[in-house]
Parts: C-alpha cells; sequence; structure tokens
C-alpha cells in the first residue's frame, strides 16, 4: 500500500491509500479530490490533471519528461509541479505529499 496525502488549497488533507500500478491522477480521481478533471484520460495532453509536489516528496517523486514539460507550460507553474497521469505511484513515494489546484481557479 502507498500512502498519498492530497492537500487541497484550504489547507484540508484526505490520506489515502493506494494499490497497484496505479496513476497519481487515477488515485485522485477515484477519491474524488477536487480540481483533478483528467480531461484527456492520462495522456499527456490536457494539464488538467496539475498538482504542486511537496519539497518534502519531490526527490522520491522526481520531475516531468520532455512532453510533460512542455504541457505544465499550460498551467500555473510553480516549482513542484507535475501533471499527476504521468506520476505511476511506487513504494518509495508512500507517504508522498500532494497539493491540489484552486477547482475555483
Ligand atoms: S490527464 Fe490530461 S494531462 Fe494528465
Amino acid at each position: 500500500m502507498i500512502e498519498v496525502n492530497f492537500v487541497e488549497h484550504d489547507g484540508r488533507r484526505h490520506r489515502v491509500l493506494a494499490r497497484g500500478t496505479v496513476t497519481l491522477m487515477e488515485v485522485a480521481v477515484r477519491h474524488g479530490m477536487p480540481g483533478i478533471l483528467a480531461e484527456c484520460g492520462g495522456s499527456c495532453a490536457c494539464a488538467t490533471c496539475h498538482v504542486v509536489i511537496d519539497p518534502a516528496s519531490a526527490a522520491a517523486v522526481g520531475g516531468p519528461n520532455e512532453v510533460e514539460d512542455v504541457i505544465l507550460d499550460l498551467v500555473d507553474r510553480r516549482p513542484g509541479s507535475r501533471l499527476s497521469c504521468q506520476i505511476k505511484l511506487r513504494d518509495g513515494m508512500t507517504g508522498m505529499v500532494v497539493h491540489l489546484p484552486n477547482p475555483n481557479g
């Protein structure tokens, strides 16, 4: 089991447990995390699965690949910005902290 801690823009936290080969986007959608629309279904094309990885979790998660890096320019990009559909969960990521966008813009 991999523990993921989602933090909403207003500070509300949601601790969820994931298992199997899943992406962070799939976990967020499954648990109804606000602001994660995932309109392209995980094809790295829409940026509506944007999250910001907490600095404490950044090393375990890593950075974007070249294509993701281009798509991230579509959003209000910040240090730690990632497309959650491009993050396959691994055991080493357990306990990760993920900041969600403000669903109201
Ligand atoms: S779901 Fe569209 S870019 Fe991630």
